[in-house]
Formats: C-alpha cells, sequence, structure tokens
C-alpha cells in the first residue's frame, strides 16, 4: 500500500531552534533570548543567538528540502520579529523575511505549513505576566491577524499552538523554561485559559477571513498507560490523560473544560477566572477547527503515587523526560519499566502506542477526527564514520512509525500527513546541540556546514515511492 495521494510528507523546525539573528533587522527579545541567558538554564549556557543561522541560509536550506522532494515544511514564525515588543509597531522587514521563505518554499513547490507559536513570546510581553495576562491572548490574535493578512495568500495551513502542555508545565510549574516559575499552580492553570482564549479567537478570525485554509492546534500527545490494571494505577493513567490531554484539546473540539478537570481545580482552589463569553468563543472555535497536530515521541507509564511523598524535581534533566518524575499534582509519577524499548535519552518507543492514542482522541471526539503528525523522530546522538552520518536508528524509529500509520489509515484513520522532527539538525531547548534529530548535520566545528545523513537519501526514497516499500511491510 502507498499512502494517499493527499498525505503531505513533511519536516519540521521552529524559529528559535535555528533562525539565529536574534537582534538582527529589528527583531525584539524574546523571553528565550532572555532565559537561555540566565546561569545554568540551559545545557552549557547554549542559545540561540546563532543556532544554524537558518535566517541567513534559509535558501540553502530549502533548496536541501527541495532536492529531497520534501512536500511540505513545517515552521514558525519569529512574533519578535512581526511585532517586536510583541503589539503595537509591525517590523516590514520580519514580514520580508517571512514573504522569503514562503516564496522560496513555493519555488519548489513545498507546502508551507506554519504554526503561530512555537514558545519564543516577546520579552515585553513576559515582563507584563507572559501567558497569564489577557492582554498577551489578545496581543497574540493580533499577531496572528497579522500574519493570515500578509501571508495567507499562500499558506494554506496554520497551527495556533505548538504543546502548550509542555512550555506551560516546563514554565510554570517545574521552572524550565521561561518564566521559570517553581509550582505556581494558580499561574499555570490561568495561563492554561489565556492559551485557550487565545487559541478560540485565532480560529475566528482565520475564518471570518475565507481565506479557505485549514487551522489546528499541535499537542504534544504522550497518551498515558497504568503500569497495571490495579485501580489505583487505572484512577492516575486516567487522571494523568485529563490534566495532559483533555484539558487542552477539549476547549478546542468540545469547546469546553472536561468536568474531570473542572471539579478537581474547584476542590483545589485553582480554578481560574472563566467567563460565560470565554465558553462561547470556546465553543464557536470548537465548531471551526479544522484538526489536531500530535507530536507523538512517546507514551507514557503511570503509576499513582502517595501524595506526601510526591516532591517536584526542578532539575533541567528531569524536564527533558531523562528522569523518573513525580509531577506538578501529586497524584502520579512516571515509570519506566526494564523491559520496554528506550531511546539514548530514555524515552519509550512503541509506535503501537501512538496508533491506541489515536483510538482514544476518536472515542471522545469521532472518528473523523482529522490528524497531521506534527512531529515524531529520533534524538540521537549520530554516528560518524569517515565523514558520513550513519544514522540508522533514526530511519529505523521513523520507519516503524510510518508502518504504524499506514495500519492506521487503513483502519480508517483520518491521518493526513507526517512532519518528522526534525529536517535539519537543531538547537534542542534543554539539550543543546548533543541531541540531533536531522536528516541533514550541521558542523558546528566547521562554519555551520549542511551535510546530507544516511537517513536523507531514505526519506527522499520514501516520499518518491510514497510509502510503498517500507521494510516491516514487506516483512508482513
Ligand atoms: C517538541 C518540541 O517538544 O520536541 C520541539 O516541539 C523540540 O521544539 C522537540 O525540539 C524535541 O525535544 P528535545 O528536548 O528532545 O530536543
Amino acid at each position: 500500500m502507498k499512502f494517499p495521494c493527499d498525505f503531505l510528507f513533511g519536516a519540521a523546525t521552529a524559529a528559535y531552534q535555528v533562525e539565529g539573528a536574534w537582534n538582527e533587522d529589528g527583531k525584539g527579545l524574546s523571553n528565550w533570548d532572555v532565559f537561555s541567558k540566565l546561569e545554568g538554564k540551559t545545557l552549557d549556557g547554549t542559545n540561540g543567538d546563532i543556532a544554524i543561522d537558518h535566517y541567513h541560509r534559509y535558501k540553502e536550506d530549502i533548496a536541501l528540502m527541495g532536492e529531497m522532494g520534501l512536500e511540505s515544511y513545517r515552521f514558525s514564525i519569529a512574533w519578535t520579529r512581526i511585532y517586536p515588543d510583541g503589539t503595537g509597531r509591525i517590523n516590514q522587514k520580519g514580514i520580508d523575511f517571512y514573504n522569503d521563505v514562503i516564496d522560496e518554499c513555493m519555488k519548489y513547490g513545498i507546502v508551507p505549513f506554519v504554526t503561530l507559536y512555537h514558545w519564543d513570546l516577546p520579552q515585553a510581553l513576559e515582563e507584563k505576566g507572559g501567558w497569564t495576562n489577557k492582554e498577551t491572548a489578545d496581543a497574540f490574535v493580533r499577531f496572528a491577524e497579522t500574519c493570515f493578512d500578509h501571508f495567507g495568500d499562500r499558506v494554506k495551513h496554520w497551527i495556533t499552538f505548538n504543546e502548550s502542555v509542555y512550555f506551560l508545565r516546563f514554565g510554570y510549574i517545574t521552572g524550565a523554561h521561561p518564566p521559570g516559575h517553581h509550582n505556581d499552580q494558580t499561574s499555570f492553570f490561568r495561563a492554561i485559559h489565556q492559551m485557550h482564549r487565545a487559541h478560540a479567537l485565532t480560529v475566528i478570525a482565520y475564518k471570518e477571513r475565507k481565506q479557505y485554509g485549514e487551522i489546528g492546534f499541535s499537542h504534544g500527545f504522550a497518551p498515558n498507560h497504568a503500569l497495571n490494571e490495579s485501580k489505583d494505577n487505572i484512577d492516575a493513567e486516567n487522571h494523568a490523560n485529563m490534566f495532559e490531554t483533555f484539558i487542552y484539546l477539549d476547549p478546542v473540539f468540545l469547546g469546553k473544560y472536561p468536568d474531570y478537570c473542572l471539579e478537581s481545580l474547584k476542590n483545589r482552589g485553582l480554578l481560574p477566572e472563566i467567563s460565560e463569553d470565554d465558553m462561547k468563543l470556546f465553543s464557536r472555535a470548537s465548531e471551526l477547527i479544522d484538526f489536531v497536530g500530535l507530536n507523538y515521541y512517546h507514551p507514557n507509564t503511570v503509576r499513582k503515587i502517595d501524595p506526601r511523598k510526591a516532591s517536584i524535581d526542578y532539575s533541567r534533566e528531569a524536564s527533558a523526560g531523562k528522569k523518573k518524575q513525580a509531577y506538578y499534582d501529586g497524584y502520579y509519577e512516571i515509570v519506566k519499566p526494564e523491559d520496554r524499548e528506550y531511546t539514548r535519552w530514555g524515552w519509550e518507543v512503541d509506535p503501537q502506542a501512538l496508533l491506541d492514542g489515536i483510538g482514544m482522541l476518536q472515542d471522545r471526539y469521532g472518528v473523523n477526527i482529522r490528524i497531521y503528525i506534527t512531529e515524531n523522530g529520533l534524538g540521537d546522538h549520530d554516528e560518524i564514520w569517515d565523514g558520513e552520518v550513519l544514522d540508522q536508528p533514526r530511519i529505523e524509529f521513523i520507519e516503524k512509525h510510518l508502518v504504524a500509520l499506514k495500519k492506521g489509515i487503513r483502519e480508517g484513520m483520518n491521518i493526513k500527513g507526517y512532519f518528522a522532527w526534525s529536517f535539519i539538525d537543531l538547537l534542542s531547548w534543554l539539550n543543546g546541540y548533543e541531541k540531533q534529530y536531522g536528516f541533514v548535520y550541521v558542523d558546528h566545528n566547521d562554519g555551520l556546514k549542511r551535510k546530507k545523513k544516511k537517513s536523507f537519501d531514505w526519506y527522499k526514497s520514501v516520499i518518491a515511492n510514497r510509502g510503498e516499500n517500507l521494510k516491516e511491510d514487506k516483512n508482513g
């Protein structure tokens, strides 16, 4: 079986992780420009000042995408290039840059797939309370509208938010991302609500423009499974899925928060202010939303924890998923049973769990829910032999997940595309340049020279034959 002809084979990046040029051409300061320079916040003090210099080399990078036959490029727009202070004055040079990137994609027939928010918030807004402040949500909508008005003639696929589950948890609970708060649960739930307001208003603004494209929401999807069938652990699974998936996706697809979460937040005195108007907005936007983007790397195995023993690990390693960690509300913890397969960074490998997870979403949001896998890939320390980057484990990882997707499509899942994370090696927020994901290697000892890896030609051939020859298929 080949993948259907309207299925997009893509790859992704995000502005802060590739662009560099942090203070060029009128760009304003983002929260990451500031946070990454605080002592001990990133691995070896790495930051996105230069990153892989995509800002100056996008033509070379997109030419490589063209050579690969990539069908779609998912990238994000740095809010601070368009509105240096988050709101107010538009910076024309920022508009020019993304016009150029989009036009360059079009030149090779690559479909631009644009994320509006991939974590780099204007610092000016962070200083006024960031996502806990209603004004940030309103400013985001203005930024999004500006993008629709300038780029919407060519960009027909939009993502409002990337992985709110992580940037908000790390920002307000574990402190690994800006604004770096520790266990600030009141702000956390307030920020979730404002993010949802921003999302809903943006979806409505997009549809009112009648640009006849699609808009969705990308979720960091780590479906939770109970360690065993004990009642406590099944409880933990349910709780974890409620607070890590459904609190993010229910407002987007059903227009309301899960009752379970509302009840639990009320009992804990953590319910943010939610107005009737907000709920009307959510409901309206939920009727207009087109797709869910799933960023899937791994499932989680969870078990209930004794709340008296729960403590949050504020280390960077814990947020990067390397350790077993007790979560923010002391209800459950993630465990790593020995009989599972893990990546070098300790993430469980399980393509079937993605299909099971999609099944869970279909039960809740309908069998026809339209899905893009907006991220999936292997973070590894690639082997280099005689100058060749032999990333065979990446090929095997992606192959297994594509095989699972084919199976899902055969079973009737409405999966419309796959974006490998990432097209090119880039800056990892918490792992610097040590953890590589790309099809293209970047030599940090040789002027950021690009070099194709083994996986580059492999993915090229997968695209060319539309996934017909994936290995495990042939083996039955
Ligand atoms: C996702 C993010 O969480 O995972 C990406 O959307 C990120 O921006 C990717 O780079 C991989 O994360 P990490 O920590 O392994 O580099």
